[in-house]
């Protein structure tokens, strides 16, 4: 620890007499490698962080967050580090530590009469969905990343997913938080409550704010009745004019049945059958757009199928499907989920590329994929749009790939903030958001004064400064 200051090195004592030593990690540690932690998913940016501390429980969090204020040293709270903005992972400067919270993974207590879960922040998203399932509940949260994030993490970035068009955000399954102060206080939000008027809500202000106004260390979630059947159709629709007329007739004929409504564009299941040629893509080669849909049935799998089918020949005729195939089984059904949820995998495979998660009202989607993609092909000539996403909630993953054979880093470097500005302003126009899903970050820092009203914006910063006056909870994310 030579390169450490004398208060460095005693923080670091602190830390480890709070957790206990194989609990602190740092990198003067025998073969210590801490790039797990520093390495951002995207591997856009890699930290050096002073150290990770890995708490076990609220108690200890509490006090590491003081420790760490009475050395004025910054904390970056991580759960699965599978987010895709650069908000989880430390800054080059190795002066900030990384709060990580897989520690902290427990189950808590399932109320079946109150309809809840609670756990710690650092569950894993599939065990809390597994725990629930077991309890004979739904936890209808769902996510390419549910096997390694936390739901700590889908709190903290307010985190969407498939299932949003019925259930909501995460945002929404929210019904109490226990959080540690960045004063590292313990706020016993826990209630289970679905109905509080008791003042300003704290619980949504800390859920979306990308650990910049406290460390959320457990949750108590909203269950759902588990379904009694749940089908799945892929349809190949001839345009985003017709995807979105399928949406609409979906939501008249299968009601609050309507639990997930993908688009898919064809570069981007070009990409799944290139990479993953085993996954056998459906219908992709025919269409410019397929749709993946889900019905939930609360009576049988009988009568699913038959609202399925009644639906899907319903569009058939109006025209706004070509093709479709419902799936016959579950096994089939995971089958192309599992093709939509590659898509991201596919990407990466494909090489660097500049990733979106807009929203705009579902209406002007059509509208805004047309003249953005015509915007961009004059701006930057060759480009593959790598379009897909939760059309349901008018959120559109609209990715920009380089152009086919160009060298990828340049690309980046030349166009990575004329693309991000021209889709922005674009976004703007049709009335939109620059994040959906995945926040802010580090990534769009810079952007968020753009873009944001400024009167919000400013009752942000006032918010930060209230609850965090020393700027220590995940200095330089979603406030620069
Ligand atoms: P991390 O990446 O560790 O952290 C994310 C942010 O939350 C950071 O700012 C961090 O500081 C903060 N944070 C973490 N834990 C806490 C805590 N306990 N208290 C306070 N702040 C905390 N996102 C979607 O919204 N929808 C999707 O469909 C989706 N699909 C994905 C698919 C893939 C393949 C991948 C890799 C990512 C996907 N994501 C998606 C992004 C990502 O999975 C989510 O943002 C997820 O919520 C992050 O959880 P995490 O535990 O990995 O958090
Ligand atoms: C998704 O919907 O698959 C995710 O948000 C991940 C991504 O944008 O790649
Ligand atoms: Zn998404």
């Amino acid at each position: 620890m030579t390169d450490l200051t004398p208060s460095q090195t005693a923080l670091i004592a602190q830390l480890r007499a709070l957790c206990g030593h194989a609990n602190v990690l740092t990198h003067a540690d025998p073969g210590a490698d801490l790039s797990p932690w520093e390495q951002d998913w995207r591997k856009r940016v890699k930290g050096r962080a002073l150290a990770v501390v890995r708490p076990g429980n609220t108690q200890e969090v509490a006090a590491v967050v003081k420790a760490c204020a009475a050395a004025s040293t910054p904390i970056v709270p991580q759960g699965g580090n599978t987010g895709l903005v650069v908000g989880g992972v430390p800054n080059g400067s190795g002066n900030q530590i990384v709060l990580s919270m897989t520690r902290m993974n427990a189950v808590r207590a399932i109320d079946p009469a109150n309809l809840t879960i609670t756990v710690e922040a650092g569950c894993v998203l599939q065990n809390l969905q597994t725990a629930a399932g077991n309890a004979g509940f739904l936890f209808p949260l769902s996510l390419g990343a549910e096997g390694s994030c936390t739901i700590g993490g889908n709190l903290g970035t307010n985190a969407g997913g498939t299932q949003v068009v019925r259930y909501g955000n995460t945002r929404e399954l929210c019904l109490g938080l226990e959080v540690v102060t960045a004063q590292g206080k313990v706020w016993h939000g826990l209630t289970g409550l679905r109905k509080d008027n008791t003042g300003y809500d704290l619980r949504n202000l800390m859920i979306g704010s990308e650990g910049t106004l406290g460390i959320i260390t457990a949750a108590t979630m909203k269950l759902y009745p588990q379904p009694a059947a749940q089908l799945t159709a892929w349809a190949a629709v001839p345009s985003m004019e017709a995807a979105v007329q399928l949406l609409g007739l979906a939501h008249q004929r299968l009601g609050p049945g309507l639990t997930g409504f993908e688009v898919m564009g064809q570069f981007a299941l070009s990409l799944v059958d290139k990479h993953y040629p085993q996954l056998r893509v459906p219908l992709w080669q025919e269409t410019p757009w397929c749709v993946l849909l889900e019905n939930s049935d609360s009576e049988s799998e009988s009568h699913a199928r038959g609202q399925f089918e009644a639906l899907l020949e319903a569009a058939l005729e109006a025209g706004c499907v070509t093709d479709a195939v419902v799936a016959e089984n579950l096994t089939q059904a995971k089958g192309l989920w599992h093709i939509r949820e590659s898509i991201t995998l596919a990407q990466v495979q494909e090489g660097l590329n500049i990733k979106h998660d807009i929203s705009i009202p579902v209406s002007l989607i059509p509208a805004f994929v047309a003249e953005t993609d015509a915007l961009l092909a004059l701006e930057v000539p060759g480009v593959r749009m790598v379009d897909f996403g939760h059309l349901g909630d008018g959120n559109l993953h609209y990715n920009v790939q380089a152009p086919e054979g160009a060298d990828e880093k340049a690309f980046l470097r030349e166009c990575e903030d004329k693309i991000n500005t021209l889709v922005f302003d674009q976004v703007k126009r049709f009335g939109g958001s620059i994040s959906a899903e995945h926040g802010v970050g580090e990534q769009k820092v810079n952007k968020l004064p753009l873009y944001k009203d400024p009167t919000a914006l400013a009752m942000m910063r006032a918010v930060k400064k209230a609850l965090d006056p020393q700027n220590l909870l995940n200095p330089g994310r979603v406030l620069g």
